[in-house]
């Protein structure tokens, strides 16, 4: 059994109220997609848990097809949960979410009703809990209509299988939609999961004040783009990096050389201000105060101890703002 450091909600991560929600997040989430599936390091991954939860961070997102194999993400939490947290499970919010290809066929994938109710009891048996505290569709799905797969959200809040209900990466059109029918249906949307960092902006135009006028927090992902708005690709790939690996989602080509250049320009005003990039970038983030949390993936404690330091140091200048927005 793990003991949390009794320290672990003051001089922290901080937290910040979920939309019009009662619900509070942690400023820093950590995020489970990549590094906790059976392809990873078990130890290091409950390190960072470990670690992660002494600063504070309450949050840990999942999703079905976490981890490599899909599902794995979910299993080896559960584990590491049942095995050093059990007593903790009130002081922890816990997401999943279905909406990718998770198995074959035409149940295992999309937004009916159908894959989301059996993809969220599979995700409970995995992780070893009775309920999830947030739990989202995935992704927009065309060929559903949205009364079902809201009404599916609903029905899960209702059942007490989960807590609050998001969506991720809906466009804006559709999210004021989703806003709507949970709304009627008596189970308010409580946030909306989008990518968020330096390099794609395109909520700023449209998603976020869709969330702002309905009261629905904000958590970002990818924030340090999968690792590239770091200062691990200014010279190269480093083996062991996520681009280097075969089972990652980024890729060798997205690091191009146009790219590399940009980066070494944000590199020089991150250590202007006296940050790594990885913090600047994070920290660049809550420049919207729109923002609730920002979802990190970290491969290690080194980096979750470097990307908790990014908050030490939020102030951006209009002159920092302007040159970061121009390159
Ligand atoms: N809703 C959705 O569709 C969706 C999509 C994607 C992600 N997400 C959520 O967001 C979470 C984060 O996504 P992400 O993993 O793409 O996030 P990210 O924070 O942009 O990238 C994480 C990766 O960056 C590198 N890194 C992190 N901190 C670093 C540091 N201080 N210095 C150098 N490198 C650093 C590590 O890669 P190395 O392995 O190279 O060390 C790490 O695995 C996911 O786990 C998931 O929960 C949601």
């Amino acid at each position: 059994m793990h003991i949390p450091s009794e320290s672990r909600y003051t001089d922290t991560v901080g937290y910040n109220f979920c939309g019009k929600s009662g619900l509070q997040l942690p400023r820093l989430s950590l995020g489970l997609w990549h590094n906790f599936g059976d392809v990873d390091n078990q130890d290091e991954a409950l390190k960072m848990l470990k670690y992660a939860f002494d600063k504070g961070i309450t949050h840990f997102d999942l999703a079905n097809n976490y981890g490599t194999p899909f599902g794995s993400a979910e299993r080896n939490f559960g584990k590491m949960l049942h095995d050093n947290f059990a007593s903790y499970r009130d002081e922890m919010i816990i997401s999943s979410k279905a909406g990718h290809i998770m198995w074959p066929g035409p149940y295992g994938d999309g937004g009916s009703r159908k894959y989301l109710f059996a993809s969220l009891e599979q995700s409970l048996k995995r992780m070893g809990l009775d309920y999830v505290d947030i739990f989202y569709s995935h992704r927009y799905d065309a060929n559903t209509p949205l009364e079902e797969t809201m009404g599916a959200l609903s029905d899960m809040v209702k059942q007490g299988k989960a807590l609050y209900v998001g969506i991720s990466k809906y466009p804006e059109d559709k999210a004021r939609e989703a806003y709507r029918i949970l709304r009627e249906n008596g189970t308010p949307c409580l946030i909306y999961q989008g990518r968020y960092s330096i390099l794609t902006r395109e909520i700023e135009t449209e998603v976020l004040p869709a969330a702002a006028e309905n009261g629905i927090g904000f958590i970002g992902f990818s924030s340090l783009a999968q690792g590239m708005l770091s200062d691990k690709y200014l010279n190269g790939i480093p083996e062991n990096s996520r681009a280097a690996l075969s089972h990652g989602f980024l890729r060798k080509s997205q690091i191009t050389d146009e790219l590399v250049e940009r980066l070494k320009k944000l590199n020089a005003i991150a250590l202007e201000r006296g940050q790594t990039l990885a913090q600047m970038a994070l920290a660049w983030c809550f420049h919207q105060q729109q923002v609730t949390s920002l979802i990190i993936g970290t491969s290690s404690v080194l980096q979750l101890q470097d990307n908790i330091d990014a908050l030490k140091n939020l102030h951006f200048t209009n002159d920092d703002l302007w040159r970061i927005g121009e390159i």
